[in-house]
């Protein structure tokens, strides 16, 4: 549907021992909730599934101009009383507004934009939604020069993995256990002038050695890996063959 605006936010939680990154797209379309569900598990994975954070992030983006938008928290079919999540993730629910949830008709929950909070709502009101896509990080063991790496992961994959957070990293060192090479290529890269994500977004955490970003690296070292033992993102050489971290949908 062309009405539908993707927005760049990944995220990451953890849901009990693994963490998965989920990705959301903005529906700029007025749907019932179970229609917004439908439309959903149609073109992404479910309606989406936000903790404080994530919600605060979807409410920012200035394509929501509405008051409220649908998330995939609902009342349990089978137990009324329980909010779960339509993805079925046991994300915590600790961003109710005051005086919320308030009746028991209303069996469905908004995001209020001006403050991020949650709100039960008529399931049958249409409202505009967020959809999300659900990743995890996977380690390819073949050992690839990184363009080489790139092309694998966004054949067999979507992409080379991006390491945006603390959270992130931390699972992607997880997965790294089992590489047989010392460093594993990561979607890092340093072009024009600067390092950055492949898939498009801006370095803000950071995990470079103690010397820091090189801020003009030699020309064959403009490629970021992972190193599996000291947990630090190197400028390496782009031609070495290393294993590599893909993001594989769920
Ligand atoms: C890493 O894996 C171990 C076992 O597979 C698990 O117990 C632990 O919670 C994982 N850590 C992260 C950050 O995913
Ligand atoms: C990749 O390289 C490592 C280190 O050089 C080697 O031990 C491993 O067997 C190689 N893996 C494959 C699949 O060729």
């Amino acid at each position: 549907m062309k009405a539908a605006v993707a927005v760049l936010l990944f995220l990451s939680l953890f849901r009990l021992s693994f963490s998965l990154y989920r990705k959301h797209f903005f529906v700029n379309t007025f749907k019932t909730w179970e229609a917004a569900r439908t439309y959903c598990r149609e073109y992404h994975d479910d309606l989406s599934t936000v903790n404080k954070e994530e919600a605060q992030l979807l409410s920012a983006n200035p394509g929501v101009t509405y008051t409220y938008f649908w998330i995939g928290l609902h009342i349990s079919p089978n137990n009324p009383g329980q909010w779960i999540w339509s993805g079925d993730e046991d994300e915590e629910i600790d961003n109710w507004d005051i005086d919320e949830p308030n009746t028991y008709t209303e069996k469905c929950v908004v995001v209020k934009k001006s403050n991020s909070k949650l709100h039960n709502a008529m399931c049958s009101k249409t409202r505009p939604f967020y959809c999300m896509q659900v990743f995890e990080p996977i380690l390819v063991h073949q050992n690839k020069t990184w363009d080489e790496a790139l092309d694998h992961c966004r054949q067999h994959y979507t992409d080379l993995a991006s390491l945006r957070s603390q959270m992130i990293m931390a699972e992607a060192i997880n997965n790294t256990i089992t590489s047989q090479t010392a460093y594993v290529w990561t979607g890092l890269r340093f072009m024009a002038g600067h390092w950055y994500w492949v898939s498009g977004h801006n370095l803000q955490y950071k995990a470079w050695s103690v010397e820091g970003e090189l801020q003009c690296p030699a020309r064959d070292l403009r490629c970021g890996a992972l190193d599996r033992k000291t947990f630090i993102w190197r400028p390496n050489n782009c031609e070495d063959k290393l294993n590599f971290l893909c993001l594989k949908k769920l």
